[in-house]
């Protein structure tokens, strides 16, 4: 179950008839940190140890104990781990770039990261550092040399994939700022349109879109319900985020669907990583999980495993010495939640190997066959 699925071995499994896979020389990627691969950490301070453990052994500017989701859909390619935009080190945009940021939102946030808040490059942020991307990798790349072989070529804009993996801390924010979700998220649709119909003007052709994953599986939303939506569904998850993810997500879908309408010539996929991920939780023991809703690198023990004030990776003083108080658990390949938040390189793998299939996808298409 741990194997990573090559496009053709995928392809013949499903048996389907058209057989070459995509070759998308880069994948250009916006979201929060479920896809951040270093750019809140370049930008505030690195994601201290253990994070990056089990894959990088040494913190790689996930937040996880190893590889993201869009870390297998670039391998997937036979691309590079994709570089953080905001990294101003040792980054390599010839395959693409990553605007994610942990703690990104759809809607633009006033309350900052330092106090609680948010990341200050929201998806309107990310779609302008797109934009100078695109135009200034043109005349960087006209110094030549190793400045040429650092960015990405001016065609392959047109043939990457643009992958997407936001709006949880906009539900996060909403639920918690007491918002009205009917008057929230139709305006984050209509950022999320406008932005996608802004990367369209500028050439982009394949869309994977990913939609929010169940919220109220994740201890971090778990501990802070209010005693009015107790609530658990029988996996133990609350029921008033999951509702509220999926309101979105029907929402997101409904979004897509007037974007397929509005750019005929355009490839979207929607992708339905909700249900992959509730999948993993509810037959978390099938799949070689233990205790679905524990945090791996957490502090507290309980449930959860999981202390907003105690995060994984934070130190405290216990009788006169500094110690690590955020500790990994011993067997993260057996936990599904890594830091409360974010999950863990096993499950990131498990939803990248269910998601790649194109069962969760609408269209129906293989992440290989996002070029059809
Ligand atoms: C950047 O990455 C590309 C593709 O992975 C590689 O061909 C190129 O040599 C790299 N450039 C440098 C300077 O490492
Ligand atoms: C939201 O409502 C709850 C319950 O009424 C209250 O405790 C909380 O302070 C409110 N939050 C905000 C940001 O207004
Ligand atoms: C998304 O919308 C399409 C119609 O455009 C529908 O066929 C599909 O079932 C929806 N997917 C989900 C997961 O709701």
């Amino acid at each position: 179950m741990n194997l990573l699925m090559t496009c053709v071995a995928l392809l013949l499994s499903l048996q389907t008839s058209s057989s070459t896979p995509c070759k998308f020389p880069a994948i250009i990627n916006f979201g929060d940190s479920n896809s951040d691969t270093g750019g809140l950490s370049a930008t505030f301070g690195p994601a201290p140890p253990p994070n990056g453990e089990t894959f990088f052994h040494m913190p790689a500017g996930r937040y996880s104990d190893g590889r993201l989701i869009i870390d297998f859909m670039a391998k997937s390619f036979g691309l590079a781990y994709l570089s953080a935009y905001l990294d101003s080190l040792g980054t390599n945009f010839s395959h693409g770039a990553n605007f994610a940021t942990a703690g990104s939102t759809i809607m633009q946030q006033t309350v900052p990261l330092n106090k609680g808040g948010y990341s200050p490059f929201s998806l309107q942020v990310q779609l302008s550092q797109f934009s100078q991307f695109k135009s200034r990798s043109q005349m960087i790349s006209k110094k030549g040399k190793v400045f040429k072989s650092l960015k990405l070529k001016k065609s392959y804009f047109k043939k990457a994939l643009y992958s997407f993996d936001i709006g949880q801390n906009d539900l996060t924010e909403l639920f918690f700022s007491n918002q009205s979700a009917d008057e929230y998220i139709p305006k984050t649709m209509k950022v999320f349109s406008d932005v996608v119909k802004e990367i369209y003007q500028q050439g982009g052709q394949y869309f994977w879109i990913h939609n929010t994953g169940p919220l109220g599986c994740l201890p971090y939303a778990l501990i802070r319900r209010p005693s009015s939506s107790l609530e658990l569904d029988s996996v133990g998850c609350a029921v008033i985020f999951n509702k509220l993810a999926q309101k979105f997500n029907n929402m997101l879908n409904e979004t897509v669907t007037q974007l397929r309408k509005d750019l005929p010539t355009v490839t979207f996929i929607y992708v339905d990583v909700y249900s992959a991920k509730y999948k993993l939780f509810s037959n978390s023991r099938k799949y070689g999980f233990e205790t679905p809703l524990r945090t791996c690198c957490g502090f507290g023990g309980g449930d959860y495993n999981f202390d907003f004030n105690v995060k994984c990776g934070d130190k405290g003083i216990v009788e006169g010495e500094e110690v690590l108080l955020g500790k990994s658990c011993s067997h993260p390949e057996k936990s599904i939640i890594w830091d409360g938040v974010h999950y863990t390189e096993a499950a990131n793998k498990w939803v990248y190997n269910e998601i790649a299939t194109g069962k969760y996808s609408h269209p129906s298409l293989p992440l290989c066959q996002a070029c059809r």
